[in-house]
């Protein structure tokens, strides 16, 4: 796949085939990931590649399992969501948070090394870590996108991260920015259109 097609046709699914992939095509990925630039050349990044539903299934424990229309309804007020768009992607999102790795070929989790306490940075550079993993992470969605696949990815909550230091035995100076869901997209998979923005709008050519 053209570079651009792969960049045009990544989208965020939540609605998997309960099918496996193979090793071969996740070291592609991860592959993919460990080439993404680092803040410090080091690129300490390491994934947690979960293939054993067992495993799995232990891992997504802390994650709410299913969750009412008048929470969600709660949880868009809370958060203060009013642009349409936006709100039909929590919709569709919020509820399916379990679903989507319970049935996801498989569950990656990345990991970096943070020296400094993550939420209280003193400078952005404190922060060039956590950006960094993120950058390879894209470069995970990207290759999975040209893998045929698709992935969407979740933020822990509450006490989700250090449940899944537990499971997984990594240790204390590693930490995850989040969990990624890998799969074959499902024939109805819902495919939420991205928020429209001009590029006229956003690109501010010599100056704003
Ligand atoms: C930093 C970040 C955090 C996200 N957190 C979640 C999450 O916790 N749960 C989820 O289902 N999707 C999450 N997403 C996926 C977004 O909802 C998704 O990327 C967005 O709706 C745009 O859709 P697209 O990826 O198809 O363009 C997150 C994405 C990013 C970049």
């Amino acid at each position: 796949m053209d570079y651009y097609d792969v960049v045009n046709s990544r989208r965020t699914i939540r609605d998997f085939d309960n099918v496996s992939i193979n090793d071969e095509t996740v070291e592609r990925i991860i592959s993919a990931a460990m080439k993404a630039p680092s803040n410090d050349h080091m690129r300490d990044w390491h994934y947690v590649v979960i293939k054993d539903k067992n495993v799995v299934l232990k891992l997504i424990d802390r994650i709410p399992k299913t969750i009412s229309e008048e929470e969600i309804g709660a949880i868009l007020k809370d958060w203060n969501l009013n642009d349409t768009c936006q709100q039909n992607v929590y919709k569709d999102a919020i509820p399916k948070q379990y679903r989507m790795f319970a049935e996801a070929s498989c569950v990656v989790i990345p990991l970096f090394k943070q020296k400094t306490d993550l939420m209280h940075p003193e400078n952005l550079s404190h922060l060039n870590g956590f950006a960094s993993i993120w950058c390879s992470i894209e470069n995970m969605l990207l290759a999975a996108t040209a893998e045929g696949y698709a992935a969407t990815l979740r933020i822990p909550l509450g006490n989700e991260g250090e449940w899944a230091r537990a499971v997984l035995n990594f240790p204390e100076d590693y930490l995850m920015p989040c969990f990624i869901a890998i799969g074959k997209p499902r024939s109805d998979a819902v495919r939420l259109t991205q928020k429209e923005h001009p590029l006229d709008q956003v690109i501010h050519r010599n100056r704003w």
